[in-house]
């Protein structure tokens, strides 16, 4: 399965050895990668990454995406201004889970600054492997879209 999904990656300077990291893991895990930059840990500004990634999922260059700045705070704000896109902010693997299950969210924000590289990873293993539920859950996922 993993092999078909295409994970997007985004961060700013505070995300950038992050992503890095990031980027390494999904590689080695079959993921197709399409990195957004920055390309380099000289200090820049979080919105456009985060757009493109959520662009990239919008348009269905990829199906995932990973944010990365130092609280992920900026990057979930960011990603979240582009219709159709939910990106979750998460600091452990129940909310990962959580996010995908009841959230459907297709983009992960990660804080450089708040969560490790080991947890950050165990944080994304649980995002991608975890399926939408459904049901009730999908309800309230045409509320939000509605609401836009
Ligand atoms: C950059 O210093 C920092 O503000 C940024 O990485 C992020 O945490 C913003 O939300």
């Amino acid at each position: 399965m993993s092999e078909e999904i295409t994970v997007a990656l985004g961060a700013d300077h505070g995300g950038f050895a992050l992503k890095e990291e990031v980027k390494r893991y999904l590689r080695e895990h079959a993921y197709q990668v399409l990195d957004c930059g920055a390309f380099s840990p000289e200090p820049t500004d979080y919105p456009p990454y985060g757009k493109k990634v959520a662009e990239c999922v919008a348009s269905g260059k990829a199906q995932k995406g990973v944010t990365i700045c130092g609280t992920g705070i900026g990057m979930s704000i960011a990603v979240n201004r582009v219709p159709g896109i939910r990106a979750a902010l998460c600091t452990d693997s129940f909310m990962a889970r959580l996010a995908r299950a009841h959230n459907d969210a297709q983009v992960l924000a990660l804080g450089a600054r708040v969560v490790g590289t080991g947890l950050a990873l165990d944080i994304l293993a649980a995002f991608l492997g975890t399926d939408f539920e459904g049901g009730r859950h999908d309800r309230r996922i045409c509320q939000l879209d509605q609401a836009e």
